[in-house]
C-alpha cells in the first residue's frame, strides 16, 4: 500500500490539521520511460504554502485531492529508465507519500557515499543551490562588505552566511527570532552577529553592527523586518529577494514596507529570483557546495520529525518558526 498526505482543502490564513488527509491507495508501479521510488527523507519548505492557494504565482497549485507537492530522496525500487537502478538512491519532486513514479529525467542520482542523502534535500540540493546563486549572482558580494540575512537560521539563511564569509565579506549579520537560534548563527554558522528581531531593537542593532550599511541584504522574509533593513543601506546596496515568508499566511498581504524611499536615497537594487532560473549552472553549484562541505567549510542543523503522518504539524511548525534548522521529515 502506499500512503500519501493530500491537499484536503485550501487555507484561509495559516493552515490548521483539517486542511490535510492521509489517505491510502494501492502502490503504484512504474511505466514506460518512468521509476518507481520508495521515499526515505522528505523536505518541507515555505513554497508549499503557495501551492496550497489558487494565488497567482511561478507554479500550477496543488489541487484539491491531490498528494501536498514537496521533494523527497528516496530508494528505486523499479526502473523503466536504463539511467537508473533497483537500489539507487535518487532525489525528485516525488510529493508527501512513501512511493511515488517519476518519468527519469525529473529525478538526480545522489551518491550516499559523499554526504547522507538527505543532504540532497539541503545543503546539497534547492536550499543549498537557493544560498549560493542568490548570493553569488544576485547579491554579487564584494570582499569587506557587510551583509544582513533575515530567516538566517533556517535552511538558505543558515548557508547564505557562510558562503558570505566565504567570499570575504567582513560583517555578516544574521536575524533569527529565537535566542536558540540567534547562538547558533554564531557557533555554527560563522556569523559575526546574531540579533533576535522579536526581542532587539533591531534599528539600533543594525546601527550598530553596520556603521558603514548595509552592502547585501538578503532578503527571506519581507515585511517589517525587510522595512527597517532598508533604513540601513550603503550606497548601492544590493537586495536579492528570495522569499517573503512573513506575508504567505495572511489572508490580505501588508502595505509595509512602506519605505522604498530608501532605495533612492542608497541607489540600491531589488531583484527577485527563483532558484529555476540558474537550472542549467546546477551542476558548478552543486560541485562547489560539495567541495566546501567536504573541506568542513559548510555546517548545517537540520530538524527531523518522524513518519509522514507527522507531516503537517512538522510543516505548520515550520511556517511558525520553531524549526531549528532544515526541516525534513524521516519516512523509515
Ligand atoms: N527564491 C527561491 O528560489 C527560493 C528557494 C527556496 C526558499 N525560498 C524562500 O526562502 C525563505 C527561507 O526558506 P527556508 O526553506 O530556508 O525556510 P526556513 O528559514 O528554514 O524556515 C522558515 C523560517 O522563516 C521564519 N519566519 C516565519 N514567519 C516569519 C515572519 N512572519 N517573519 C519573519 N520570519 C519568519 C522562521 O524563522 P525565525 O524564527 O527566525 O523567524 C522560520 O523558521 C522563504 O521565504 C522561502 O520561500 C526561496
Amino acid at each position: 500500500m502506499n500512503r500519501q498526505i493530500t491537499l484536503a482543502a485550501r487555507p484561509e490564513g495559516f493552515p490548521k490539521d483539517s486542511d490535510f488527509a492521509l489517505v491510502e491507495s494501492e502502490r503504484p508501479s512504474a511505466a514506460p520511460g518512468e521509476v518507481l521510488v520508495h521515499s526515505q527523507w522528505l523536505s518541507l519548505d515555505p513554497y508549499m504554502r503557495g501551492r496550497m492557494s489558487e494565488a497567482r504565482s511561478y507554479a500550477k497549485p496543488t489541487q484539491v485531492g491531490e498528494p501536498m507537492t514537496g521533494q523527497a530522496v528516496g530508494e528505486v525500487v523499479e526502473s523503466n529508465d536504463p539511467r537508473f537502478a533497483p537500489g539507487d538512491t535518487v532525489v525528485g519532486q516525488l510529493g508527501w507519500q512513501d512511493y511515488a513514479v517519476a518519468r527519469g529525467g525529473t529525478l538526480r542520482k545522489v551518491d550516499p557515499a559523499l554526504a547522507p542523502p538527505q543532504t540532497a534535500l539541503h545543503v546539497l540540493g534547492a536550499t543549498g543551490l537557493t544560498a549560493y546563486f542568490g548570493l553569488y549572482d544576485v547579491g554579487q558580494p564584494k570582499p569587506g562588505d557587510t551583509v544582513v540575512v533575515s530567516a538566517a537560521s533556517g535552511a538558505v539563511g543558515q548557508i547564505v552566511g557562510q558562503l558570505a564569509k566565504i567570499a570575504g565579506c567582513r560583517t555578516v549579520v544574521g536575524l533569527a527570532g529565537t535566542p536558540e537560534k540567534v547562538a547558533d548563527l554564531k557557533e555554527l554558522y560563522g556569523y559575526d552577529v546574531g540579533i533576535d528581531y522579536k526581542q532587539d531593537d533591531l534599528n539600533a542593532r543594525l546601527k550598530e553592527a553596520c556603521p558603514n550599511g548595509v552592502d547585501v541584504y538578503f532578503d527571506n522574509v519581507g515585511g517589517a523586518i525587510s522595512e527597517t533593513v532598508f533604513r540601513r543601506l550603503a550606497l548601492g546596496a544590493r537586495v536579492p529577494i528570495c522569499g517573503q515568508i512573513s506575508q504567505y499566511n495572511l489572508a490580505e498581504p501588508e502595505l509595509a514596507p512602506r519605505n522604498l524611499g530608501f532605495l533612492v536615497v542608497f541607489r540600491a537594487r531589488l531583484e527577485g529570483f527563483l532558484i529555476y532560473d540558474f537550472a542549467h549552472r546546477f551542476p558548478e553549484g552543486l560541485q562547489r557546495l560539495g567541495g566546501w562541505l567536504a573541506d568542513g567549510k559548510l555546517r548545517y542543523r537540520e530538524d527531523v520529525t518522524e513518519g509522514l503522518e507527522n507531516a503537517p504539524a512538522a510543516f505548520m511548525g515550520m511556517l511558525r518558526g520553531e524549526n531549528r534548522g532544515k526541516t525534513l521529515v524521516k519516512l523509515r
